[in-house]
């Protein structure tokens, strides 16, 4: 049996407790986003009923209201592994991107390269794809479809020193789970002198995030993704900020992390999003004994026990990923599309099944209480490539720490009954 406390885990989602038709609710969208704790809830709604304020005002709401702000920026420090300087709060992380590339656009000269992947989400495409309306050359590194891995050996070669001003590449693939090895495209970047973006959207639900090992310049995920609120959040390296212009007002602080913070912010967001840390910090402080051999030297207080609980999930939903895996493609007309076995991946899982939308399976799932995505979820590039836009793209299964195996196998169960009414 697992060490890991999922009773505890779920005792802690209100959402959980939802019926469809009779059946309890199975949340596998997780990768579209997860499900809230009632701390998550409760911090939301203690703000906006008692502290919600502006900033830098002379009474004790804007007072408090500074003082989420605060914690928000630590808290996000501790999920990163940086300074709480480095850390800016946005809308999402697709509006961060774009203002970082708006900055990033006043540098870049016609003939200046940038590197973005295949198998990113469109959201680390589209904001690079825009520097070509500055002269930039856009090049793509491209997906081998068989393993929808990176191809390391292009990479390189399309690196070029002097030339290259910008790589973007994904933390890991929301469409297939593949886990890329971020530190080794950031160091490509920073021998050519190019900056290195990493969207961690995907992977901050599935392991612990090191912005200082990784050695990139930015680095950016979104709350709601890890059972937090809408809001993104960007690392950003002190020194690159330092020589970028991000668009302010006059009126704005222009240090870090103000600089990229434009406007009035998601305060009971922030205020989520501090709880939401806080309960992966309980789950690792719970799960300590499970990671304890795994757990990096030299970690402190709150951030050890973030890293911790990230590890302490993933361990607990890798076995799951796996089995599941094995008994889909067990089903008659079931395509897997991921990584090769043991290659670094996260616990989502993503298929077809022949005779069948991707839609329409999704459908049946749901109306049988099983949350399921269907689609190319904004990974576009990569789905077109294989060939599975006119199927209606994939079918994603997420897995998260609230779920269980009685879940999973209520869904294998569903997919063979589908893939039996087609034969
Ligand atoms: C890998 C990845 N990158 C970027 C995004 C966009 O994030 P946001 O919704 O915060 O703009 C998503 C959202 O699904 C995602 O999965």
């Amino acid at each position: 049996m697992s060490p890991f406390d999922v009773a505890y885990v779920r005792s802690q989602f209100p959402a959980l407790k939802r019926m469809v038709d009779g059946r309890p609710a199975a949340y596998l969208d997780g990768p579209g986003g997860t499900q809230t704790p009632q701390r998550v809830i409760d911090a939301v709604a203690d703000y906006l009923a008692h502290r919600n304020c502006n900033i830098h005002g002379a009474f004790v709401t804007s007072e408090e209201t500074d003082a989420v702000v605060q914690a928000a920026h630590e808290a996000a420090a501790d999920l990163l592994g940086c300074s709480w300087e480095e850390v800016s709060y946005g809308a999402n992380m697709t509006t961060l991107a774009f203002l970082l590339s708006d900055a990033v656009s006043r540098d870049i000269e016609a003939g200046d390269e940038v590197l973005i992947t295949q198998l990113d989400h469109e959201a680390n495409r589209g904001p690079w794809l825009r520097l070509a309306e500055r002269g930039a050359v856009v090049r793509e590194v491209p997906v081998d479809l068989e393993t929808c891995t990176l191809d390391w050996g292009a990479f390189e070669r399309l690196i070029r020193p002097g030339k290259t001003r910008l790589v973007a590449v994904g933390y890991a693939s929301n469409a297939v789970g593949t886990v890329n090895d971020v530190a080794r495209a950031a160091a490509l970047a920073r021998e050519a002198g190019a900056l290195s973006v990493v969207d961690a959207v995907h992977y901050a639900l599935h392991g612990p995030i090191d912005v200082k090992a990784i050695g990139c310049d930015f680095l950016l995920c979104s709350a709601y993704k890890f059972f937090g609120p809408h809001v993104g959040i960007m690392y950003a390296r002190r020194e690159t900020t330092a020589v970028l212009e991000p668009v302010r007002l006059a009126t704005q602080e222009p240090d870090p992390p103000c600089v990229w913070e434009t406007g009035t912010l998601n305060h009971e967001g922030m205020a989520g999003t501090t709880a939401a840390i806080d309960f992966i910090a309980d789950l690792g402080e719970r799960h300590l004994g499970m990671v304890q051999d795994r757990l990096p030297a030299g970690l402190q207080g709150r951030r050890r026990a973030v890293v911790a609980g990230m590890l302490a999930g993933e361990a607990y939903e890798q076995p799951l990923a796996k089995q599941l895996r094995d008994q889909l493609a067990g089903i008659a007309g079931v395509t897997l599309y991921g990584p090769p076995e043991d290659t670094p991946r996260t616990s989502t899982v993503s298929f077809t099944l022949d005779g069948f939308q991707a839609g329409e399976v999704c459908r049946s799932l749901g109306s049988r209480g099983l949350f399921t995505w269907d689609g190319d979820f904004y990974a576009r590039r990569l789905v077109d490539l294989l060939g599975l836009t006119p199927r209606g793209g994939l079918v994603r299964v997420g897995l998260a720490p609230y779920t269980t195996q009685g879940e999973l196998e209520r869904l294998v169960e569903a997919v063979a009954d589908l893939a039996r009414a087609v034969r």
